[in-house]
């Protein structure tokens, strides 16, 4: 596992709690990385994912206006590459705790895939009914992304100007879910990411249906 410094760690989170979101490139360690890509292809050519549905909607045609990605999600003890990104995932959740003053429980995470031509309009992560997210965490998976090939993160901050950050591999981004407004624009080409939140309360993750 990638190690950091404290201070690195204690700047990251300044920043998290002055603009409510951070952009970490180089998160994850090469072999890690390797893995994770390695794991996502091959649940991907088994059609392991499934699309993404949105609240309590189930109608295709709205789903489609809203969101256009695939998901898989992820259980600590599915593999060794999960278990690696667990461990990775339990440290960054007590950094959270620890620098944030939080007292986060748990997490959840999918791989999503967004196919050419697909988006996820703009949205928060926490709502009335799910109000358990606190922290949204997406790492991206995509080498050589270029301009051009569309698929930014745009990010609403309050009182700061919007923003687009391109969906390179290995780059994280952390904000909070209850209040960045954020979209997905459209992708040019395949874009995949790990996403997932941090959560106030253990998860329940056998009633999720998105
Ligand atoms: C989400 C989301 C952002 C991204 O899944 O809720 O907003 O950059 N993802 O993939
Ligand atoms: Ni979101």
């Amino acid at each position: 596992m990638k190690e950091f410094r404290s201070e690195q760690w204690e700047s990251w989170f300044d920043l998290l709690a002055v603009n409510d979101y951070v952009v970490i490139d180089g998160f994850l360690s090469q072999k890690l990385l390797a893995n994770i890509k390695s794991y996502f292809e091959e649940l991907d050519s088994s059609n392991l994912f499934k699309k993404a549905a949105i609240g309590n909607s189930n109608e295709e045609q709205i789903i489609n206006e809203i969101r256009g990605d695939y998901i898989h999600w992820l259980g600590r003890g599915d593999n060794d590459t999960t278990q690696d990104l667990y461990v990775v995932l339990d440290e960054l959740k007590s950094m959270i705790n620890r620098y944030c003053y939080l007292s986060l429980k748990d997490f959840e995470f999918h791989f999503a895939h967004y196919p050419k031509g697909s988006f996820y309009k703009r949205h928060l992560d926490q709502f009335a009914e799910r109000n358990n997210r606190l922290i949204s965490v997406v790492i991206y998976l995509n080498k050589d992304w270029r301009e051009g090939d569309g698929g930014e993160l745009k990010i609403y901050p309050k009182d700061q100007p919007e923003k687009s950050i391109a969906p390179i591999e290995n780059r994280l981004i952390m904000f909070k879910s209850d209040s960045l407004y954020h979209e997905v624009l459209v992708s040019n080409k395949s874009r995949r990411s790990v996403t997932g939140w941090m959560l106030h309360k253990p998860s329940t993750i056998a009633f999720i249906t998105e």
